[in-house]
């Protein structure tokens, strides 16, 4: 044992004069590496008996134990004084306040999202996701979206090579749905959806909710009535709502619901439609089913509700304006 503690003596000695990390790391290395001090140690006991093997090991281990107890201390030591000597020579200045972490809010666009689902919650339907890198199948061809058709230009479709692409609608989702699920069916999706666009009133990602429903007596008189319900819930207070023919390639007949703002003009909230049977087709039998779907703009009905007029307020982040909202 006087062997070892005068193994122990000297490396206290030699770890005391180290007067920087890099040092110590050299120490580290020269003892504790894999052809260090410990290790050749623990070779040597191979030529050993088992009994002495054992009790050799367990020395070599205590030393060990010390060595790294020793750098350690050596290591807080040497930050201690680091910083001791940032301080007296004024490389910090401690007189300075803190940083603090400002405690942040839930985004409009997520209390938007959660309230619209709170209300198709309630009238049964399953909430779902959707992925928003999308093949050209799901995203135009099995929703008649002919390959002409503009949407699918460069200028308006974020394309990441000549099959994927970033989906320009949640609507993506109608035939996954279908696919996996049998009627009836009523599932609402919400996610970000992105085009090639940047101004006062849009941004190349937004939201959207997608909501479908295939039964056996869906048909347009219904839908009406569910978003009229929707729209007088989300907004409180009674707006004008005017239902407008439209037209999408996967809806027959198509509409779009416009509401009167306090200035007397429409401006137009979501799109819906009768699920056109060239995409009901596709996993839903016709003589049985109907199906009807709609999207809803959902940075649309927060500027709304909210009355804010620039929807790059929503993407900037920044803290006061997200503190706003409840
Ligand atoms: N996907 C359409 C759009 O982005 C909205 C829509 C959804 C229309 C479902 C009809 C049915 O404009």
């Amino acid at each position: 044992m006087s062997g070892l503690n005068k193994i122990i003596i000297n490396l206290k000695k030699e770890i005391s004069s180290i007067n920087n990390i890099k040092k110590l790391n050299i120490f580290k290395v020269k003892y504790l590496g894999k052809k260090g001090y410990i290790s050749s140690q623990f070779l040597l006991l191979k030529k050993l008996t088992k009994q002495e093997k054992i009790k050799k090991s367990i020395i070599i281990n205590n030393v060990k134990k010390q060595i790294k107890e020793l750098i350690k201390k050596q290591k807080n030591k040497l930050e201690f004084n680091d910083i001791k000597f940032q301080v007296l020579n004024k490389k910090i200045d401690i007189s300075l306040p803190g940083r603090y972490i400002k405690i942040g809010n839930q985004h409009p666009i997520t209390i938007v999202i959660n309230d619209i689902e709170k209300f198709f919650i309630k009238l049964g339907f399953k909430i779902t996701a959707s992925q928003e890198i999308e093949d050209i199948y799901h995203n135009f061809d099995a929703l008649n979206i002919s390959e002409n058709h503009p949407a699918r230009t460069e200028q308006d479709t974020f394309w990441l090579n000549k099959k994927y692409l970033l989906r320009t609608q949640t609507s993506n989702m109608q035939i996954r749905i279908m696919k996996i699920l049998n009627p009836p069916i009523r599932i609402l999706t919400s996610g970000k959806v992105y085009r090639n666009d940047y101004d006062k009133k849009h941004t190349p990602m937004f939201h959207q909710i997608e909501g479908l429903l295939i039964d056996n007596k869906i048909n347009f008189l219904k839908l009406k009535g569910i978003l009229s319900l929707f729209l007088k819930y989300f907004f409180k207070k009674k707006f004008k709502i005017r239902f407008r023919p439209s037209y999408f390639p996967f809806t027959e007949p198509s509409l779009e619901v416009d509401i009167m703002r306090e200035n007397n003009k429409w401006i137009e909230v979501l799109g819906a439609g009768m699920v056109h049977p060239n995409v009901l087709s596709n996993n839903i039998n016709l003589l049985n089913y109907s199906g009807c779907a709609f999207g809803i703009g959902v940075e649309r009905l927060a500027m709304l509700r909210y009355n804010i007029h620039d929807i790059r307020l929503f993407f900037e982040n920044d803290i006061r304006f997200i503190k706003q909202f409840k």
